[in-house]
């Protein structure tokens, strides 16, 4: 580990990187017996807090998740196997990258089910914004995915600049009955 300009340790990616693997139970699935896509959800946030808590040394907070597809069904008795890493650290935020496969438990198999990136914000323990450590990419697949982080930060803003544009300022809930109201 060295240090910035700025006395912000340096860090590698295989410092952060993280794996979680989760047995499937019947309280996770569906009436089909298959893994509840919000329960994945929230794998997938874990794995990926765990990754931003060790590049950031931090508290950190979930700013995003970025579209999600779920390629195959996970069935209750599978084993699920997460595994994160930091793909780029920005000012105060990362992204951080999941993938997800489901281990057959009896054949042994191995399938890939989903992907995801999520964006984390370091925040300190009053929930002020603190600068992340500078990533240093090593190898080639490293400094292709930290190239990549760059362009879907790019596209996120501007996304999420659209989305502030059209949202309403804030405004009582349509339709909500406050107290004392007829
Ligand atoms: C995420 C949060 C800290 C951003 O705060 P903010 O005042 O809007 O901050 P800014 O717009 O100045 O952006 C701060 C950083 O977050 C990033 N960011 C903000 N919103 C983002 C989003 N929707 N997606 C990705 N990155 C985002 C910015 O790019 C910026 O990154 P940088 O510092 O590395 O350049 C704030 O919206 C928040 O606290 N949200 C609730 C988080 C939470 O509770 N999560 C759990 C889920 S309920």
């Amino acid at each position: 580990m060295g240090f910035s300009g700025h006395s912000l340790p340096v860090r590698t990616i295989a410092e952060s990187q993280s794996e979680m693997t989760e047995l499937i139970l019947p309280n996770d699935t569906n009436t089909l017996g298959n893994l509840l896509g919000g329960r994945l959800m929230h794998f997938i946030d874990l794995v990926g807090a765990m990754a931003a808590y060790r590049h950031s040394r931090t508290h950190v907070v979930t700013a995003s998740m970025d579209h999600i597809d779920f390629i195959a069904p996970v069935h209750v008795g599978d084993l699920l196997i997460l595994k994160s890493s930091v793909n780029r650290a920005f000012n105060t935020s990362m992204e951080v990258g999941v993938k997800i496969w489901v281990e057959n438990t009896i054949a042994g198999m191995h399938r890939h089910v989903a992907s995801a990136y999520l964006t984390f914000v370091a925040v300190d323990s009053q929930g002020r914004r603190v600068p992340v450590p500078r990533l240093e990419p090593e190898s080639e697949e490293e400094k292709r995915r930290h190239e990549d982080a760059g362009r879907r930060r790019e596209l996120r803003q501007q996304e999420l600049q659209r989305r502030r544009e059209s949202r309403p300022s804030d405004s009582p809930m349509m339709g909500t009955v406050r107290p004392g109201s007829k």
